[in-house]
């Protein structure tokens, strides 16, 4: 029998058992391994969603890796492992206890998956996936981080609900890193290839913009004991179908720079085609002087995060 495509899906929590049931629903693969700490709960979660997709004439089978070797031979590995963000406190303060279980996942994805593509989600994402990136040593389009897709789902969310309709049709675009020095960009935003000025008075869009900065905290204020995941786990698996059926098409995704938009050694959310390949192609917006002055602040906000993590000698050796 041959190898059918196999997802990993490390941390099975509400974020990365969701995009498991999603890809299950889809039939996206022949194989989705969960893997958790919480062997049980992954069982149970496994159990149902194989189920599911039974009931749903899906051909995907859901199942747990109780040891790290089970991980193996996966095409994609989606990190979703670390602890959550909680109400009152920031991405930033997930950072280090984040970077060390990063660190371990990564190790096992390195050992027993070589040759797959990692998509991070664990936050502070952009931080997270230079960990990956720096732990790894694979080339930078195997690196990538889920976070644009999110964010410009929820732009399109808010553009719609200021307007009442274009629902389905409005393709909005967010870069940056996943933070709050996100950088939306409504001058790239468009309701059915309508752009969005010609839609909203400035005041409105500006009103979209904050909502958009602060979507995750709106939905953890909400829901006090976690944070989002329905929206996370669509945007995660739009990315890991991309690579698993080759479309090379064009998502804001979190990727290591290396002179694009004239940085490097950072990473950062810009659009990328992604294909089985992942980050294939890495594509240059033109930004006004604002949109550049945005983006360099987003940049600075994730390279203090990595300035931290070295301030704590995270990245030595004799530490790891
Ligand atoms: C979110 O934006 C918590 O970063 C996560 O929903």
């Amino acid at each position: 029998m041959g190898k059918g495509k196999r997802v990993g899906i490390v941390g099975a929590g509400n974020v990365g058992s969701t995009a498991a049931f999603i890809l299950a629903m889809n039939g996206s693969c022949h194989e989705i391994i969960l893997r958790d700490n919480k062997i049980d709960i992954a069982k149970g979660k496994a159990l149902d969603m194989s189920q599911a997709a039974a009931a749903a004439r899906s051909h995907t089978i859901v199942s747990v890796a109780e040891e790290p070797e089970q991980l193996k031979d996966c095409d994609v590995v989606v990190v979703t492992a670390g602890s959550p963000r909680l109400p009152g406190m920031s991405r930033d303060d997930l950072l280090l206890t984040n970077a060390k279980i990063t660190r371990e996942v990564v190790r096992d994805i390195k050992t027993y998956s070589p040759n797959a593509i990692i998509i991070m989600v664990s936050n502070p994402l952009d931080a997270m996936t230079y960990v990956a990136l720096k732990e790894s040593g694979f080339e930078r389009n195997r690196v990538l981080g889920m976070a644009g897709i999110l964010d410009s789902s929820r732009m399109a969310y808010f553009i719609q609900e200021k307007l009442g309709y274009g629902a389905g049709q409005i393709r909005a675009s967010v870069i940056g890193g996943h933070g709050d020095d996100m950088v939306p960009l409504p001058r790239y935003s468009t309701v059915a290839g309508v752009p969005l000025n010609d839609l909203l008075t400035d005041e409105e869009i500006d009103e979209i913009v904050e909502r958009t900065k602060h979507g995750g905290a709106e939905i953890v204020g909400y829901l006090k004991t976690g944070s989002a995941y329905y929206a996370p786990a669509k945007s995660t698996t739009i990315m890991v179908e991309a690579i698993l059926k080759d479309t090379k098409q064009i998502y804001p995704c979190a990727v290591y720079l290396d002179g694009e938009y004239g940085y490097s050694g950072i990473v950062s959310g810009v659009p990328v085609s992604i294909g089985a390949n992942g980050a294939e192609d890495i594509i240059n917006v033109s930004l006004n002087a604002c949109e550049r002055k945005m983006f360099k602040k987003s940049v600075d906000s994730v390279r203090k995060l990595v300035e931290t993590l070295e301030a704590h000698n995270f990245f030595d050796e004799e530490n790891a």
